[in-house]
C-alpha cells in the first residue's frame, strides 16, 4: 500500500508530493485529464505586498512563502537542472493620484523617478508604489520543473485518473473510488484546487481568470512587473508580456470571452499605451480555487488520515513552498504551524 496519495497535480499537489518524497515517503499523485488548472492560469506574480491581501494572517503566510522561494527554486534546480524564471525584481503599482497614506511597505516614486525605470507608462500616471520585496516566477516553467522533479524522484504519477468519491468510515478514509478503480493509502492529501468541491463539502468555488500574452519588440521590453487596478502586466525574459486577469464567478465556463479580453486590453493599454500594436500571441483562462475569506484551506477536517491543501485563490503559486512545508510537517511530525490555525477547514463548518 502507498504511504500517501495526493489528489491533484497542480503546483500545490506536486510541491507537497516532492517534499514528502524527499523525506522518504512513497507517494502517488492522481491527475485528472488536462484541465485549465489554476497553476497554468496564473502569471506567476509573487506579490504579497502589491496585492491587496485581505487579512494579516494571510499576508504573513504569503510573506513566509516568499521568503522560502529562493531556497525552494534552488532545490528544484538541483533536482532538474531547470530554471523556473524566478526573479525577485520588485513590482511597480502605478497610481493616477498622489498618495495620502503609506502602502504596505511600498516606496513612493514620483513621476520622475518612475520614468527612469519605466518610461512607457501613460502620462496620466503621477507616480507609483515600488515594492522591492515582490517578484515573479514563470508559472509554466515552474509546473514543468515540478513535474520533472516528481518523476526524477520516483513519485508515481497516474494520469487520467479522476477521483469519483472519498470513502470514509469512523473518521478515517478507507479508500478512493477512482475512474480506474478503488485505491488505498495510509494517508491522503486533497489538493484538487477548484475541483475539490466535487469531493468534499467545503465552500471552494472556481473563480475564472482570463489572460492573454503579447510579444514585446526587442528594443522596448517592459522592465518590471506592473500591478494596476484590476490589471497586471508581467514581462518575461523571452519578450512575452502576460496580461491578466479577469475575476469572474461564472462556474467552469471553459472559454475566453470578447468582453473579458476587451476589458483586459482596455485596462492594459490605458496604463501602457504602446502595447496596443504588439502582436497578440495567446489567449487562455483558468480557474482559481476561491474561498469566502480568500484564504486557503489547510489541515484536517474529520478524517484523521486526510489533509486538505486547497482554496489558494489568487496566491497558489506564491503559497506553494509554505504549503508543502506545513502540510509535510503536519503529516509526518504532527507539527502544527501556528499560522495554520487561521486556515483550518473548520472555519467553514457551522457550529449549530
Ligand atoms: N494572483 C493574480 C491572479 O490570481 O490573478
Amino acid at each position: 500500500m502507498n504511504d500517501v496519495i495526493v489528489i491533484g497535480a497542480g503546483v500545490i499537489g506536486l510541491a507537497i508530493a516532492i517534499e514528502l518524497k524527499l523525506k522518504g515517503i512513497s507517494v502517488t499523485i492522481l491527475r485528472k485529464k488536462e484541465l485549465n488548472i489554476a497553476s497554468l492560469a496564473a502569471a506567476g506574480m509573487l506579490a504579497p505586498h502589491a496585492e491587496k491581501i485581505p487579512s494579516t494572517s494571510l499576508f504573513n503566510l504569503c510573506k513566509n512563502s516568499l521568503e522560502l522561494y529562493p531556497q525552494w527554486v534552488t532545490k528544484l534546480k538541483d533536482i532538474t537542472s531547470r530554471d523556473v524564471g524566478y526573479l525577485p525584481s520588485g513590482i511597480i503599482a502605478p497610481s493616477f493620484e498622489h498618495p495620502t497614506a503609506s502602502s504596505n511597505g511600498g516606496i513612493w516614486w514620483d513621476r520622475q523617478q518612475l520614468e527612469l525605470v519605466e518610461p512607457g507608462l501613460t502620462r496620466d500616471i503621477v507616480g507609483a508604489w515600488w515594492y522591492p520585496q515582490d517578484g515573479q516566477v514563470d508559472n509554466r516553467l515552474l509546473l514543468a520543473a515540478l513535474n520533472q522533479a516528481a518523476v526524477e524522484l520516483g513519485v508515481e504519477i497516474l494520469d487520467n485518473t479522476a477521483v469519483l468519491s472519498i470513502e470514509e468510515k469512523a473518521d478515517k478514509v478507507q479508500q478512493l473510488i477512482t475512474s480506474t478503480g478503488p485505491m488505498q493509502a495510509q494517508s491522503y492529501i486533497l489538493a484538487a484546487g477548484a475541483y475539490a468541491r466535487e469531493l468534499i463539502d467545503l465552500p471552494v468555488s472556481p473563480i475564472k481568470g482570463q489572460m492573454l500574452a503579447v510579444q514585446m519588440p526587442q528594443d522596448n521590453f517592459l522592465a518590471k512587473v506592473i500591478f494596476g487596478d484590476g490589471i497586471y502586466l508581467v514581462p518575461r525574459s523571452d519578450g512575452r508580456l502576460i496580461i491578466g486577469a479577469t475575476v469572474e464567478e461564472v462556474g467552469l465556463a471553459n472559454y475566453n470571452t470578447p468582453s473579458g479580453i476587451n476589458l483586459l486590453l482596455e485596462k492594459a493599454i490605458a496604463i501602457y499605451p504602446c502595447l496596443k500594436d504588439y502582436p497578440i500571441q495567446e489567449l487562455w483562462w483558468g480557474f482559481r480555487p476561491g474561498t469566502p475569506d480568500e484564504g486557503p484551506i489547510l489541515g484536517r477536517l474529520d478524517a484523521e488520515n486526510l489533509l486538505l491543501a486547497l482554496g489558494h485563490y489568487r496566491n497558489g503559486i506564491l503559497l506553494a513552498p509554505v504549503t508543502a512545508k506545513v502540510i509535510c510537517d503536519l503529516l509526518l511530525d504532527g507539527q502544527k504551524d501556528p499560522l495554520l490555525e487561521e486556515f483550518s477547514p473548520h472555519r467553514f463548518i457551522s457550529k449549530s
